[in-house]
This record gives structure tokens, sequence and C-alpha cells, in this order.
């Protein structure tokens, strides 16, 4: 398999890729329940970290997976940075480029970021979400959730509930899925399920329903999203509103198959988009899914910065110490 340069988003991958990139965060999910989480599999490689909107889980997973490798950080805060100042975003990722990191994982509000500093910089570029684009290590976290619990990604009947206009998570989610062969049922509000979505994968057929009993029925995932309010000028309708229309509720749950899986990307409005019993209940999948975003990303940063020479992640859960 050819080293990916950049990983922008999901939908330039194949089936192929994607398979090759879950097959080789298996033994990093093994990882992460060794007693001792260091690797030095990338001891003396950099990984820039460039946040430009807040994160909580996706920033702490990039910097955990690349120091459980033994590698560096350099962290970008984009609250007390230069950016306030006037600094351009270009004048700012080079800045940090000249400080030679080996990559850099970035996420800014702008569509489109990520692919442009990737054409701008030599070093690779991980998008950890661009706008309302993509946010690939998502989705591919998101895969092999679904993947280790249901044995495969092949025709499942995936619903996305919520917010899905100013959703990163639900694009990079449809164009993954999508060749795996599921079909997919989106439901929410009108204003929040674009047409655009229906061109998105171009053949594959996509259901819009604003009824979340019939979007919920034979569906084998539930991918539910948050209520995106810092995206918008103003909410679609009252949340008291939406909580009544779309949370998917205990009850709401019994439409779908039986044990249908529940991810949330996080962070997670309990009581609005979803019911914390539903949350904590058998069938949500949401911490399994923080927990693979770490063996997503160790799994990323080893192929696409490892010098080839290590003994490898797989092999290479040898110790820093050994
Ligand atoms: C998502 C994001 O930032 O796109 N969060 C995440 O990275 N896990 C979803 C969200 O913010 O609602």
């Amino acid at each position: 398999m050819q080293r990916l340069r950049h990983l922008l988003g999901t939908e330039s991958l194949t089936a192929e890729q994607i398979t090759f990139l879950l097959d080789e965060a298996k033994p990093f999910q093994e990882f992460q329940r060794h007693p001792l989480k260091k690797l030095a599999t990338l001891r003396g490689k950099t990984v820039a970290l460039a946040f430009f909107e807040p994160s909580t889980r996706t920033r702490i997973s990039f910097a955990t997976s690349a120091s459980r490798l033994g590698a560096d950080t350099m962290n970008l805060q984009a609250e007390t940075s230069s950016l306030k100042k006037g600094e351009s975003l270009l004048d700012t990722v080079r800045t940090l480029d000249a400080m030679k990191p080996d990559c850099i994982a970035m996420r800014h509000s702008s569509s489109g970021a990520a692919a442009f500093v990737a054409s701008h910089l030599d070093i690779p570029v991980i998008n950890a979400g661009d706008g309302m684009h993509e946010h690939p290590t998502q989705a591919l976290l998101d895969a092999l959730t679904i993947r280790d619990r249901r044995g495969s990604l092949a025709g499942l009947n995936v619903t996305i509930v919520g917010d899905i206009l100013h959703s990163r998570v639900a694009r990079s989610n449809l164009h993954l899925l999508a060749k795996f062969g599921c079909r997919f049922t989106l439901c929410g509000p009108a204003m929040w399920l674009p047409r655009e979505f229906e061109g998105l994968l171009g053949d594959i057929p996509v259901r819009r329903t604003a009824d979340i009993d019939e979007a919920l029925q034979g569906a084998d995932v539930i991918i539910v999203l948050r209520v995106q309010q810092e995206r918008m000028h103003e909410p679609a309708l009252p949340l008291d509103e939406y909580i009544l229309l779309y949370q998917l509720t205990a009850e709401r749950l019994r439409r779908a198959r039986e044990g249908a899986l529940v991810l949330h990307p996080g962070p997670m409005i309990r009581g609005l988009e979803i019911d914390p019993a539903v949350a904590d209940g058998p069938q949500s999948c949401v911490l399994e899914q923080v927990t693979n975003g770490l063996a997503i990303r160790m799994a990323l940063l080893f192929l696409m910065i490892g010098t080839g020479t290590e003994s490898g992640a797989p092999k290479g859960t040898s110790h820093a110490a050994d």
C-alpha cells in the first residue's frame, strides 16, 4: 500500500485503503490495554498540533497518540497565538513548519483549510476537522468501532440524526461508509438536511426524513450529532421542540434493529440530542469511540511519518524502556 501523503478527507480514500488503515489500528487497540503505554517507534519525530478551533477529545487524542509512540508535540494555542494579532493562517503554519515538525494535525473553521495548507507545505497534513467539510479521523474511528461490534461494515443501514448540515462528521462518515455499500437515512429538521447530500454519493440513494420514528426503522447503526449552535445564525427550532422531535430516547431506539449501535462523536449534550439512558446504555459506543480514536491516530502517525525501519506498530509494541 502506497504511503498516505496527507489525510484530508475520506472522500478520496478507497475501500482498500480504509480497510488497510483499520487493520493497522488493531494492534494499537490492544496496546491501549497495556499497563506501560510508551513506545519508541517515533522517537525523535515531532507532530505539530494546530487547532484553530476549540477541541477536547481530538486534540488530546492526537497529543496522546504522538506521545505513546514516543514522538514530541508542538502545540499551537489559537486563543493566545499571533492569529489574534492578525497573522494569516498561511504565515502561522509556515512559522510552525520552520521549526521542522514531521507532520501537522490541524483543525480550522474554514472548509478546505487543511487542503490549502497541504498545498503549501512539504510535510504531511492530517485534517482534524475543517469547517463543515470533513473530519476523516473521526470517520475512521467510527468505522473501527462499527466493524469491531458488527464484524463488517458491508451493507449496513446507517441513520444519522440531527444537525447534518453543519456536520463534518456526517460528511466524512457518509463518504467512508458508502464505500462499503451502506445505505443511509438522514433525519432532522428540514433545514438541516441539505439537498446537496443527495448527490454527494453519486448514485447511492440517501433518504431524508424529518420523522425520527421512520428514520430509525431497521437501522443497524445510529449516529447522533450535536446541535452545533456555534455554526448557526439562529437555531433551526427551539431546543425544547428539538428534544421532543429528535432526541434519541430508549423508547425510540426500540424501532431500530435489535442491538443497533449508537454512536456520537462528542461532545455530547445529554438531555438534548440524546437521552442519558441511551448514552450510557449497552448499545452506546461513545467511550469505545474515544479509545479507538487513539488506535486510529497512532496507526496513522506511524504509517505517515514512521521511517519504515522501526520494528513497527504491531511488532513495535516494544517499549521505549526496552
Ligand atoms: C466533532 C467536531 O468537532 O466536528 N467533535 C469531535 O471532533 N469529536 C463534532 C462536534 O463538534 O459536534
